[in-house]
């Protein structure tokens, strides 16, 4: 019994953990204008070339974003756009494009 509550603190934890990602999502949307222009300013992009971000999970927003400026994931646009970023800014930004109801929603299914 101890071990099953254990279990479920555990993964009640790890559930909100992932939804949240630590950021902010206001401060998230200050900082998100120079994106919009390719991801959209709902997180649906202007053209297929560009991933719809929107209602993506914010912990792999934030994967994504941080393998971009430690240079394990490889995209000359995308290491430009986060060059300057800070760790908390990509926290941000990623609490932010979660935040909406983007056409990655899960439960949504899109033609
Ligand atoms: C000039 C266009 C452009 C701008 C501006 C731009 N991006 Fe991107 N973004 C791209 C492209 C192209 C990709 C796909 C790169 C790849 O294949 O890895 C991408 C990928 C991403 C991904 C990974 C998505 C996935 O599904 O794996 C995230 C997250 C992301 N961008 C966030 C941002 C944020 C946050 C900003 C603003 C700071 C931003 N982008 C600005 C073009 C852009």
């Amino acid at each position: 019994m101890k071990k099953l509550i254990a279990a479920t603190v555990c993964t009640v934890t790890l559930a909100s953990a992932a939804v949240h990602a630590g950021g902010d999502a206001a401060a998230g949307k200050e900082k998100a204008a120079p994106c919009f222009a390719c991801h959209g300013e709902t997180g649906i992009s202007a053209a297929p070339i560009y991933p719809n971000i929107g209602g993506q999970y914010a912990n792999y927003l934030l994967h994504s974003l941080q393998g971009y400026k430690s240079g394990e994931r490889k995209n000359a646009i995308m290491q430009g756009m986060v060059a300057a970023l800070s760790a908390e800014d990509m926290k941000d930004l990623s609490a932010y494009f979660a935040s909406l109801d983007g056409a990655l929603k899960a439960g949504t299914t899109k033609p």
